[in-house]
């Protein structure tokens, strides 16, 4: 579990686990290993359903990201996918952003291992399993978040899935730290967890706030810590609250997991992942993009959009406006004009408008992802369901 195998340096952080200690302000990052995929760095881009598509991806990974998730499909989906204009673009994947991930979520383990099978085909390097989605749809329907209140099906989709992915392409599980804060829902937690790694898992991904939870209130650190002590060795990645640099190095330094995984945080602030790395590295953390720099991205983001989705993509790439907004010193105004975008015209219109002088930006305000109607949801992107 531990990187440079100097046991005596390490203090014990959150109930014991065991953390890396500051070393003149830099520590040593974990190496994350998921099977024979060994990453350069443990902080990596999360699964959003509706935001990690191609072109978020492939941004992610440009800044710094080693490692990244694509928005969830259902199995159903993937079993009837015809390679309609209107939906490939789910499975769009290129060169650069190797290794990727597909994920997948459904309610029967027969239809999710032929969703499985389509995800392979596709050309993603791992695929993970989703039981972790809280929307109220997909849990009536016996999906996503609702496994973990039935660990033999669970057990059974890890099994089958395993079953027919290739041995050499990894298979990892999502999970939330259970459906609530009961004795019995935690049993079933670890009942999952550890079958799913007996049954060949190479990874387990864990979000510390429960299915009822939903997004209120914090994800529970100190859970993601005492699910690292109780897998040793086996491969943990945290998901929770990760909203800067700093809070990725702090995750990993409070519970010893072995890697982290970014999600609201990465929304329109791509940067997060260089930042971290400085930060790793024992750099001060670097500034907020300069506006200038800010503007590359965003036209290179919407250029990858356009790329895939036509013309449409100006209506898609108006939340991401919306999120890097949060990054210039007018936010609201700026944030105000992505709203209303419509056209490459007016997408270029707000950059000229806006981001034509190099002045400083700054580090977004978590709040932006908290508020009410931030669009939390994990129910797979119109179009990638039934
Ligand atoms: C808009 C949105 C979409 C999400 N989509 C997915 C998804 O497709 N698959 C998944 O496993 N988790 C999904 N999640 C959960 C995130 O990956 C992550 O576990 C959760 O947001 C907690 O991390 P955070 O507090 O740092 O945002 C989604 C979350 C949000 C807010």
């Amino acid at each position: 579990m531990l990187a440079d195998g100097n046991m005596t340096q390490y203090r014990r952080g959150l109930e014991g686990a065991l953390v890396f200690p500051p070393k003149d302000g830099s520590f040593s990052p974990p190496v994350l290993r998921i099977g024979d995929i060994t990453l350069d760095f443990p902080v990596v881009q999360a699964a959003l359903s509706g935001y990690s598509d191609w072109p978020m991806r492939v941004i992610a990974r440009r800044l710094g990201a080693p490692y990244t998730l694509c928005e969830v499909m259902l199995d159903q989906f993937l079993v009837s996918i015809r390679g309609r204009a209107r939906t490939r673009h789910f499975l769009h994947l290129s060169d650069e952003e190797h290794p990727v991930a597909g994920q997948l979520m459904g309610a029967e383990p027969g239809q999710f291992a032929a969703g499985a099978v389509k995800l392979v085909e596709a050309g993603f390097d791992v695929i993970d399993i989703n039981f972790g989605c809280p929307v109220k749809k997909v849990l009536g329907r016996c999906r996503g978040g609702f496994h973990l209140s039935q660990p033999e099906v669970a057990l059974e989709i890890v099994r089958r899935t395993r079953d027919v992915v290739p041995s050499e392409i990894p298979v990892t599980v999502k999970m939330r730290r259970g459906i609530d804060d009961s004795a019995e829902s935690r049993d079933k937690f670890f009942e999952i967890l550890d079958g799913a790694f007996a049954a060949g898992i190479a990874a387990a991904t864990v979000h510390g706030r429960s299915v009822l939870q939903r997004y209120h209130g914090a994800s529970s650190w100190s859970f993601l810590a005492e699910v690292k002590r109780h897998l040793g060795d086996r491969v943990l990645l945290g998901s929770g609250d990760l909203f800067s640099a700093e809070d990725c190095r702090e995750m990993l330094r409070q519970t010893g997991i072995d890697g982290v995984t970014v999600a609201r945080g990465a929304i329109g602030n791509p940067w997060i992942f260089a930042q971290a790395r400085a930060l790793f590295a024992g750099a001060p953390l670097p500034p907020p993009p300069s506006l200038f720099e800010q503007r590359d991205v965003l036209q290179e983001h919407y250029g990858l959009s356009e790329q895939l989705y036509g013309e449409r993509c100006s209506v898609l790439m108006r939340k991401f406006g919306i999120k890097y907004s949060a990054l210039h010193p007018r936010h609201e105004q700026v944030r105000e004009e992505f709203v209303k975008v419509r056209s490459r015209e007016q997408w270029d219109a707000v950059l000229g408008r806006h981001y034509s002088e190099d002045l400083p930006g700054q580090h977004p305000d978590p709040s932006i992802h908290t508020a009410q109607g931030s669009g939390q949801t994990c129910e797979p992107a119109p179009g990638a369901r039934e």
